[in-house]
């Protein structure tokens, strides 16, 4: 098939691409590079020895977007184009509608004029809000506590409208738990723009010692250790979980909702030491307040993806860390 890749050269969309290049697809490769490289692109054509087509095009940009439908024949489209730093996105709320909301509007009329249907959305577990008691289901309620959340919340909503509007779409939301993790060649991982906002990246910089220690935001939660749980899911698990999804919406329509996650919750602590375990080395840490908008446990119900996918994370925290070090360590100023 031919898939258009929007945010192709983020983490996870390459990791995705690399997949689909293995399936055998043709991909044609969007990326404004706003918060990522080519490079990372060019070495999935390396370790895949298959070339994509790449355009450096920005979604807000319309004209270019519809002029690649007119010239190319897409039975699919992978949307991971946006912007997903929480704190960011109360500073600069409108660049967050913009791009989050506004691109991805973009994105769904050229597909409609050019007769292509079928939409795999990155969508995400924040969605959830702090106000869902675990094990997360799909249908539980959605309440976003940031601009960023409210961006993953409306484009859902926008996409489920257009489905109930025109059953010719097959619309896949995947929300995504806590992506972690690299290919295991070590050639492609995480390449967090300033300071990492998530944990694994943070710790993996201050295990190649470019940042003297982790601060952990609270150790006074409900937890067995006090500090937060998250379900730490592996990149190649979670692209893996794209292909499955994509395979779905070739035989369906409608929108789904899927949670792409292990159904396994881990404390700070615990990703602290079993990332010290995978670098071999002490990684110092200190237990500093909250961050505010945490919430103590977040984790998936991962069974529906399992029942409608046949899909499910294969990969464990030990592998995660194992992976993440070594692009860490190989790569430890990023691309
Ligand atoms: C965060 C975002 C979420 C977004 C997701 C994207 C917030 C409040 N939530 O989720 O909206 O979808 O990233 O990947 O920003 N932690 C530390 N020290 C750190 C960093 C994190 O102790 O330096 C802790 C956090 O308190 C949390 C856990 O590690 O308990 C995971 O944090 P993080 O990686 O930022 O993910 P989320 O908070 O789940």
């Amino acid at each position: 098939m031919k898939i258009l890749v929007t945010g192709a050269a983020g983490y996870i969309g390459s990791h995705t691409t690399l997949l689909l290049l293995e399936a055998g697809h043709d991909v044609v490769a969007l990326d404004n590079l706003a918060n990522s490289k080519y490079e990372s692109l060019r070495r999935v054509q390396e370790i895949t020895q298959k070339s994509i087509s790449f355009r450096q095009i920005d979604l807000l940009d319309d004209f270019s977007l519809d002029e690649i439908f007119a010239r190319e024949n897409f039975d699919a489209v992978l949307h991971f184009a946006g912007l997903k730093a929480v704190g960011e996105s109360f500073v600069e709320p409108l660049r967050y509608y913009q791009n989050n909301v506004a691109g991805t509007l973009n994105l769904v009329q050229s597909m409609a004029k050019h007769g292509v249907y079928k939409l795999v959305f990155s969508s995400s577990a924040t969605v959830y809000g702090a106000s869902g008691t675990v094990p997360l289901v799909e249908n539980s309620p959605m309440a976003a506590v940031n601009p960023y959340g409210r961006t993953k919340i409306q484009v859902e909503e926008i996409l489920g409208d257009l489905s109930a509007a025109d059953p010719r779409w097959s619309i896949a939301l995947l929300r995504y738990f806590n992506p972690a993790g690299a290919h295991p060649s070590g050639l492609i991982g995480e390449d967090p723009e300033g300071a990492p906002n998530n944990l694994v990246p943070f710790v993996a910089q201050v295990a190649v010692g470019q940042r003297p220690r982790v601060v952990v935001f609270g150790a006074d939660y409900e937890t067995d250790d006090g500090t937060g749980v998250r379900d730490y899911i592996h990149v190649m698990d979670l692209a893996e979980g794209h292909i499955a999804a994509l395979g779905h919406l070739m035989t369906s329509t409608g929108a789904y909702r899927w949670n792409l996650g292990t159904g396994r919750g881990a404390s700070v602590l615990e990703v602290i030491d079993e990332f010290s375990k995978a670098a071999g080395k002490t990684i110092v840490y200190e237990i500093a307040p909250r961050r505010q908008g945490d919430v103590a446990v977040s984790y998936a119900d991962p069974s529906a993806a399992r029942a409608d996918l046949g899909w499910s994370a294969e990969r464990d925290l030990k592998q995660m860390c194992q992976d993440h070090w070594r692009w860490q360590r190989t790569n430890p100023q990023g691309y």
